[in-house]
């Protein structure tokens, strides 16, 4: 879709969606969520959320996280069972209830990221020992790791903690054997996941997986996967040039809209935030769209007529909304 379309439709956005009868209604950041006994309904908005709370809506954006995370649960089924049931419409999976395990299962194949918890600034600031693997002396920022890594957290409402084995052991948050299983496939759904970003020129720097059990006690991969907003992904054609010269790989940013919050209020205190200029929505929203269509080799394709929770709502007639 070109820039001019995306302009033209900066007010197509769903920043929320109240659906009656639809079942017990939660919001979070990104996902309006529906919870019936046996199936949950995952609405994805267009919100952008950063500093806890919601601080724009980018057009297409939620149309482009349900496409893409359906496109890699297909990519990924014969590694692990997920939870998708089938989706209604472009912004709307159907999924099986689970009982969400509480660990962020982080795995990175890269040392990098400038946030107090990412890899290389722990590792710059002199860390070695990670708990469940040491890193070498000299390693430089951006440099691929031997192998994957995982750093996985806990899934919590305030801050996320880092988690080693011997901790998710001692507190029992899960078995021993459960916990084997998880690291395990975790880190295939990651090497899977590098290997279909590479045949479409992308390296796939890190994520996070998220897993429950269902009704019979089945794991299962839930929330999303491999999106642009659960993951980092650089242009693979140019990382080798850039890094030798000192520059940061070509990535997927979305961190300027949310730059542009920090040095024009105060997104933490303020009350009110001012709205997000117009150029940087759309540049943004173009910049989901393309991601979208290089990871999937797909063309976004929409329909710019009928308002998106009208959309929804009539495809979702069956459940009686
Ligand atoms: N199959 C599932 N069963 C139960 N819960 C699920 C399932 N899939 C996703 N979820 C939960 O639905 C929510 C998805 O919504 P969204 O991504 O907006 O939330 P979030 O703000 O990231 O929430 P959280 O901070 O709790 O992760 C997450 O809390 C996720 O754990
Ligand atoms: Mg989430």
């Amino acid at each position: 879709m070109d820039k001019q379309t995306i302009e033209k439709n900066l007010t197509r956005v769903l920043e929320k969606t109240d659906f009656k009868n639809l079942g017990t209604r939660r919001q979070g950041k990104v996902r309006d969520i529906y919870t019936q006994p046996d199936k949950i309904i995952l609405v994805s908005t267009d919100r952008y959320s950063a500093f806890d709370r919601n601080l724009a809506l980018i057009p297409f954006k939620g149309q482009v996280l349900t496409q893409t995370s359906k496109f890699w649960f297909n990519q990924t089924k014969d590694i692990i069972q997920n939870h998708i049931i089938s989706s209604p419409d472009p912004n709307v999976v159907v999924v099986k209830k689970c009982s969400v395990i509480p660990i962020e299962m982080v795995v990175r194949g890269y040392i990098t990221g400038v946030t107090g918890t990412s890899l290389w600034t722990l590792y710059n600031g002199g860390q070695r020992d990670f708990g469940d693997f040491t890193l070498p002396d000299g390693m430089k920022k951006n440099q691929k790791l031997d192998s994957p890594v995982l750093t996985p957290t806990t899934k919590s409402d305030e801050h996320d903690k880092p988690l080693t084995t011997a901790e998710v052991i001692e507190d029992q948050i899960v078995p021993a054997e459960l916990w084997k299983q998880l690291t395990d496939i975790a880190i295939k759904l990651f090497k899977r996941g590098q290997k279909v970003a590479l045949s479409r020129g992308l390296i796939l720097v890190d994520t996070k997986y998220e897993f429950g059990l269902a009704d019979d006690g089945k794991l299962m991969l839930i929330d999303e996967i491999h999106t642009p907003d659960s993951s980092r992904y650089w242009q693979a054609d140019s990382y080798q040039a850039r890094i030798d010269a000192g520059k940061e790989p070509q990535n997927f940013d979305k961190e300027f809209l949310r730059l542009w919050f920090k040095e024009n209020c105060d997104p933490y205190n303020d009350k009110i935030l001012p709205p997000a200029p117009a150029d940087m929505v759309a540049e943004l929203s173009s910049r989901y769209i393309q991601i979208y269509e290089q990871i999937t080799g797909q063309k976004f394709e929409t329909d710019l007529d009928t308002p998106i929770a009208e959309r929804i709502k009539k495809n979702l007639t069956s459940f009686n909304i």
